[in-house]
């Protein structure tokens, strides 16, 4: 069964395994308010839909995705808690049945911290991770700022949020990040192969593992995803947030020289 909540968002369920495309190429695959609120309702049906046994999200082969979109940002940050993106990381956070993703090319900001709420990761060889908050005059977000570290050691979390450096598949594999390199032609088959998988057992017993896995993060993770919003919320109409933006727009670099 296909389905397209709105174009930008496909969602395709097959024998248990829900795909949910991020389709936006002429944009990078760049996350508007409206691509998060129907990536929310997605999650929250399949939640509690009895067909949905595993998830498995995707972009494109060339691209994860951009981030936020920036130009959204610009002229509608999100001001309150029932924000759509603040929704989305609500409930990719606290989904309790298996996510697989597939991530080829760039992934940036929430495109690579949505990923710390999946349980299998299959990255294409030309898979780029970052995570450039400070160098938009914002903070982390999606309970990065407790995983990242938690996932890496401090010293590469600050390289990764303080300085904002990309990193390659490979460290990404090195550091825990993600399970498998493929060609990224491959990376959607092998999510979806190991999505099948999952499909196939017992869906109690693989939704009380996680639960178990994730139990003694569970509650810091929550209060984290809430502490970086209020952040985040704010610093997206400060004066330094607002000149990356502008900047990103208008193709130059920004200045913070005055901020
Ligand atoms: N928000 C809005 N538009 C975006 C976007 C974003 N996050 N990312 C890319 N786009 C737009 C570009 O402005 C460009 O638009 P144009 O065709 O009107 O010029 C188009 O998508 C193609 O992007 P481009 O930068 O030319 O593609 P690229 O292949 O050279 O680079 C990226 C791809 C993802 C590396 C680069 O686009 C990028 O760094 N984007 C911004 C990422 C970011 O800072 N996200 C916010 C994280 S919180």
């Amino acid at each position: 069964m296909t389905t397209s909540p709105i174009p930008e968002i496909l969602t395709h369920l097959d024998a248990g395994v829900l795909s949910l495309t991020i389709n936006r190429l002429d944009r990078k695959n760049s996350i508007t308010a409206v691509m998060y609120a129907a990536m929310a309702d997605v999650l929250i049906a399949a939640e509690s839909n009895d067909a949905v046994r595993v998830l498995v999200i995707q972009g494109h082969e060339t691209i994860f995705s951009a981030g936020n979109d920036i130009g959204d940002f610009l002229n509608k940050p999100p001001s309150t808690q029932d924000a759509p993106v603040f929704r989305f990381l609500h409930a990719i956070s606290a989904f309790t049945k298996p996510i697989v993703a597939a991530v080829c090319g760039p992934a940036v900001g929430i495109g690579t911290t949505l990923l710390l709420h999946c349980d299998l990761i299959y990255a294409g060889d030309n898979a780029a991770f970052s995570m450039p908050f400070v160098n938009l005059g914002l903070c982390p977000e999606a309970g990065s700022s407790l995983l990242v570290p938690q996932l890496m050691g401090y010293p590469r979390a600050a390289e990764a949020l303080l300085l904002g450096e990309p990193f390659t598949a490979e460290t990404a594999l090195e550091m825990g990040l993600i399970n498998r390199i493929v060609p990224p032609a491959e990376a959607s088959a092998l999510a979806h192969q190991q999505a099948k998988k999952l499909a196939a057992k017992p869906l109690s017993s693989v939704i009380e593992t996680k639960r178990l896995m994730k139990q003694a993060n569970a509650s810091a993770v929550k209060q984290r995803i809430h502490d970086e919003s209020l952040s985040f919320g704010r610093m997206l109409s400060e004066p330094a947030a607002r000149e990356a933006f502008t900047a990103f727009m208008q193709k130059r670099k920004p200045d913070f020289s005055q901020i």
